[in-house]
């Protein structure tokens, strides 16, 4: 029978509950990954935020990722045994392009994480991680040149019928992004303090171009962040733009300090080492020639090296425009009013041209200029040497020791609309928007042994 005092009693109970789930079940969780990150440098805890924390929606399970290959063509299929997850989710791996990952990440790749439910949420390393070329190792800071993000999200849509909330190319080409188009995207969808807004805001006439993720060894030479020096100050808070995965804005912001210590762990990366011999000779002499014709604009390396900091005028480096100009004023103005810039960090408004990047590491960072357009150093050296249409051979682990860079087939047209579009993506044709090669004849008056000369040191950093 109903009594007034029953009702208190419940009442009382209900809320006893609720009050021991909202207060004691998170705050266990929470002390539980405070005391395990308690004990480490900022920079070690950075590492552990990127390998660990999911930092925005799931994207697969390990069921999905199962169901996935009844979406291949038949080609893909042919490589896989059904019965067989361990098949699948090594083809997979390739199709994607994922890399192991260097952490126990519960089976899954570098490039998500994944968590004890087997949840699989993107992270950092999607396009930050990747081979080292030659060796095959995974590295986190690696720029991820394998990466298929328009087949990933092609597939997931045809299998789950998953509509995304806005029309949105991934990239024309493997092993690159339409990055920044994601950020113009996702930024003109929110409030200045990171809150959905209904109403996406004009961003003026912005541009599609694939991108080549910078690694991040590069990040803590630099005073000014992205190919056109474009952010300044602070990076903590810019940084975290890749996270707007996540609808919540007030969620995003609460991941501040993890980021700070994220930022730390970045600077802390080192290029890797050239792992073949050197003939040392050789690299001298190449060193003469660099310090006259290329230490200007990419400063000098070594114990008492200097970085300058150059950003080169889009008139006289002359590659690819797209990524500077078409990344428009009313986006960097935005993003300057936003909480991302609402600390000491500032995107120029009207920047100029392309930063002259720190060369540490580069002979693992084919293929070469902001869009990937030229496959090897020496093509970098000589207009003749850089392929309009052309195809990767082999995997990440494949590398020319000659002209320093990708192994590829030069192709004499264009990929033939009959190919599938993952197919069609592994060919790179530098006519589209954005992926043009031309510029930086610095090394075109070269004569054929000073390249060879300077392509020998370049190994040397
Ligand atoms: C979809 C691919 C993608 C993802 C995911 C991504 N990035 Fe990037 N990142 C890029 C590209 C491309 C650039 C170069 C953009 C440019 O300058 O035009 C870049 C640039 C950067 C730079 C600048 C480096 C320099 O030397 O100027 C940093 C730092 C960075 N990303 C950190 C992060 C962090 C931290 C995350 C995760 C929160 C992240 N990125 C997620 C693609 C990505
Ligand atoms: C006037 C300044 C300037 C000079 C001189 C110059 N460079 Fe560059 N270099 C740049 C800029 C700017 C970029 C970036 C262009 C882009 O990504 O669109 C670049 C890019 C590169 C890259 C590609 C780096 C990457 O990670 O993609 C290589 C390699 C390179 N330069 C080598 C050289 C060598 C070798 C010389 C001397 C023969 C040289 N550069 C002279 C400004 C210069």
């Amino acid at each position: 029978m109903f009594t007034w005092r029953s009702l208190q009693r419940f009442v009382f109970v209900v809320v006893l509950l609720v009050l021991s789930l909202v207060l004691l079940w998170p705050n266990t969780h929470s002390q539980a990954t405070r005391s395990s990150t308690a004990m480490m440098t900022p920079e070690e805890r950075g590492l552990h935020n990127l390998t660990h924390n999911p930092y925005g929606m799931m994207l697969l399970t390990d069921k999905l990722l199962e169901r996935l290959p009844m979406v291949w063509e038949e080609e893909w299929k042919s490589k896989i045994n059904l019965d067989d997850p361990a098949t699948i989710r090594q083809v997979a791996f390739e199709r994607y392009g994922f890399t192991e990952a260097t952490w126990d990440n519960r089976g899954g790749p570098m490039q998500m994480v994944v968590s004890e439910k087997g949840n699989w949420v993107q992270n950092c390393m999607l396009c930050h991680g990747g081979r080292v070329p030659a060796t095959g190792q995974s590295m986190i800071g690696m720029p991820n040149t394998e990466l298929d993000m328009q087949t990933l999200y092609d597939d997931l849509t045809k299998l789950t019928r998953y509509k995304p909330p806005f029309q949105l190319t991934f990239g024309v080409s493997r092993g690159r992004t339409n990055a920044f188009v994601f950020s113009v995207e996702l930024l003109r969808r929110r409030n200045e303090d990171l809150s959905s807004r209904q109403e996406p805001l004009p961003m003026g006439d912005y541009k599609d171009s694939d991108l080549d993720a910078i690694p991040w060894w590069h990040l803590k030479k630099k005073t000014a962040m992205y190919v056109d020096a474009g952010t300044t100050g602070d990076f903590a808070r810019p940084i975290m733009q890749f996270t707007m995965g996540e609808p919540n804005g007030e969620k995003i912001r609460s991941w501040e300090n993890d980021f700070k210590d994220v930022l730390a762990y970045l600077k802390t990366i080192q290029p890797p080492k050239y792992p073949f011999a050197i003939d040392a000779s050789l690299a001298a002499q190449g060193q003469q020639v660099f310090a006259k014709t290329c230490a200007s604009c990419h400063g000098t390396y070594g114990a008492d090296g200097k970085y300058p900091n150059r950003v080169i005028p889009i008139e006289i480096i002359g590659t690819d425009e797209v990524r500077l100009k078409g990344l428009t004023k009313e986006f960097r103005a935005y993003f300057n009013k936003t909480w991302f810039a609402q600390n000491n960090s500032h995107a120029e408004e009207a920047p100029k041209g392309y930063v002259a990047p720190p060369l540490d590491g580069v002979w693992a960072t084919a293929p070469y200029f902001h869009n990937g357009s030229v496959p090897t150093i020496y093509g970098v050296l000589t207009q003749a040497a850089r392929p309009k249409y052309f195809r990767r051979s082999g995997g990440a682990k494949e590398f020319d020791q000659k002209n320093v860079g990708l192994k590829y087939e030069t192709l004499n047209s264009p990929a033939a609309p009959t190919l599938a579009p993952e197919a069609r993506r592994r060919i790179v044709d530098t006519t589209l928007q954005g992926l043009g090669n031309q510029g930086h004849p610095f090394g075109f008056k070269l004569n054929e042994k000073e390249k060879w000369q300077v392509i020998e040191y370049l190994k040397t950093l």
